[in-house]
């Protein structure tokens, strides 16, 4: 781990108690180590339950390991929450506020500048697509509005890091290759470090800097993708794209490929 990385998990393995008297602890995470540069944008991804979820937890200070080190710009996260910017998988906006109440939840919680934080939320709606919905309330939404007002919420938390858990996964795919295009362009702007995750090979190669095949339960790092695609990308640029269509093929057999000895690599 280096102080330069924005994200460095060292070694880290995760245990849950068993469901029941007489089964085993589950083991989620076993001996994951993973290193994010400032402002590099990682997918994650890997079979259902294998610990994508778990990780972010880890990386939100909300999971403490039985073993490893968890830190965000240098410094230990375990049973330190807050240092990141996290959308969680099952998240969603509240029901009883508005746009606007939603998406400055964070500050109001952390008793930090609502004002500002509303002020600033404005401001950001149009680049969201929410201009004229602030005072509406989520279930006056589409599918796509709501996914955009949560990733505002995760914005306007202010951290440089963002857990993105599957945001575009209940979307269809029209609407959903339309968010990973508007996401691309937020992000050209900011640059923060960016770990999303996805089931979808597709995306996980459209939007990365660097693609992380995890292994099943208990999860660690299987493979990893550099991305060498230039940007701004779009979709339309991309569908026959030889290099992008290789790199699809090489995520997808990693998924489904026995475990090797060791990480591969096409870096
Ligand atoms: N709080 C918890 N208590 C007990 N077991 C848990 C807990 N959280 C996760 N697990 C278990 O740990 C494993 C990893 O779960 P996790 O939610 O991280 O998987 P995931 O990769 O995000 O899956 P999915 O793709 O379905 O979202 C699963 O077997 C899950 O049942
Ligand atoms: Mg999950």
């Amino acid at each position: 781990m280096t102080a330069a990385s924005a994200v460095a998990l060292m070694d880290v393995t995760v245990t849950f108690p068993a469901a029941r008297r007489g089964l085993l602890p589950v083991i989620a995470l076993q001996n994951l180590s993973l290193a994010v540069p400032p402002g590099e944008f990682v997918t994650v991804i890997g079979p259902s339950g294998c610990g994508k979820s778990t990780l972010f937890g880890l990386l939100a200070g909300l999971i403490v390991p039985v073993s490893g080190s968890v830190a965000v710009h240098g410094q230990s996260v375990i049973g330190r929450p807050g240092q990141v910017g996290y959308m969680p998988q099952r998240d969603l906006l509240l029901p009883w506020r508005t746009v606007l109440q939603n998406v400055t939840l964070g500050p109001e919680l952390a008793r930090r500048g609502v004002q500002a934080a509303r002020a600033q939320a404005r401001e950001r709606l149009p680049v969201f697509g929410l201009e004229g919905f602030a005072d509406v309330y989520p279930t006056a939404l589409s599918g796509g509005m709501r996914q955009r007002a949560a990733l505002l919420r995760t914005v306007l938390m202010e951290r440089d890091v963002l857990l993105l858990d599957e945001p575009f996964g209940a979307l269809d795919a029209l609407t959903r290759t339309a968010l990973q295009e508007w996401l691309l362009g937020v992000w050209a702007a900011e640059r923060q470090t960016v770990l999303f995750i996805t089931h979808d090979v597709d995306e996980a190669v459209f939007l990365a800097d660097r693609v992380v095949v995890m292994t099943p339960r208990p999860g660690r790092i299987r493979a990893e993708f550099a991305v060498p695609l230039p940007r701004p990308r779009a979709h339309a640029d991309l569908v026959a794209d030889p290099t992008f269509n290789a790199l699809k093929a090489a995520v997808l057999a990693a998924l489904g490929t026995a475990s090797p000895p060791g990480p591969l690599s096409l870096a």
